[in-house]
């Protein structure tokens, strides 16, 4: 499917921590197309490339990206203001599948938890967020979350807030009850989950969009190892292909 590169108002902006921003654009009809787990590719003025950043949430009339500051094209994003005009192509990729009917446990590190909220509100029956960081200062969307699953468990690496440790630990607790797992964060982080779920036969979806860069198919910087059905392996784009992947689809 073709989709046209759209104007969106930036009506609200927030900052969460010294680096993550918190926005949201307005656009009905992208709001009403988008899915849990796509993304949108977000012009910034002066560069060529778009930048690729998941979609957190949608109402009826927005779609809210929680983005890190990562380098120039992401910081000149940060200085829009509200009321501003931000261009986007969305909604991309092919989004998490989920089934209501599953018990699903949503695990995000990062600024992989971003999508996992709306993948959770998209949900919408029996689940359990786990959201790892690395210490207090970078916590986000913990009340939202709240907000929307049964059982919230926050982890941080280094002890200073929620559960010490990494998000695998409470994870483990959640296999046998588990039907479904889907996560979004660093690609060692995924790589555990996914030996976890193999290990307790739970199927687990991975969104590996922190793999992108230009989110265009133009880089070829988010090329991943799969698994081909007829058990051959072969390179795919995260960015074309994806972001979400079954786990055991990706060679780790
Ligand atoms: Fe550049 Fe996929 S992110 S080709």
């Amino acid at each position: 499917m073709k989709y046209d590169a759209q104007d969106c108002i930036l009506v609200s902006k927030a900052r969460l921590t010294p680096t993550i921003f918190d926005f949201k654009l307005k656009n009905k009809q992208l709001a009403s197309m988008a899915r849990a787990g796509q993304f949108a590719n977000v012009l910034v003025a002066g560069k060529t490339l778009r930048r690729p950043i998941s979609i957190c949430d949608v109402d009826e009339t927005s779609l809210r990206f929680v983005f890190e500051v990562r380098g120039g094209g992401t910081r000149q994003l940060s200085c829009m203001n509200e009321g501003d005009t931000i261009n986007i192509l969305a909604p991309l990729g092919n989004g998490f599948k989920l089934d209501k009917n599953k018990k699903t446990v949503f695990v995000g590190g990062g600024i992989g938890v971003p999508p996992m909220l709306y993948a959770a509100k998209a949900h919408g029956g029996e689940a359990t967020a786990i959201l790892g960081f690395r210490n207090k200062s970078v916590v986000i969307l913990e009340n939202d979350f709240k907000e929307t699953v049964e059982n919230l468990i926050v982890t941080t690496d280094d002890g200073t807030y929620g559960v010490h440790g990494f998000v695998t630990q409470p994870l483990s607790e959640y296999l046998s009850w588990a039907e479904m797992i889907c996560a979004c964060g660093s690609a060692p982080m995924l790589k555990n989950i996914a030996n976890l779920a193999k290990s307790a036969g739970v199927p687990c979806q991975v969104s590996l969009e922190e793999r992108m860069a230009c989110g265009l198919g133009a880089c070829l910087g988010c090329a991943v190892m799969l698994q081909r059905a007829d058990g051959t392996q072969g390179f795919g784009h995260v960015c074309k292909d994806g972001p979400v992947f079954n786990a055991e689809e990706v060679v780790w």
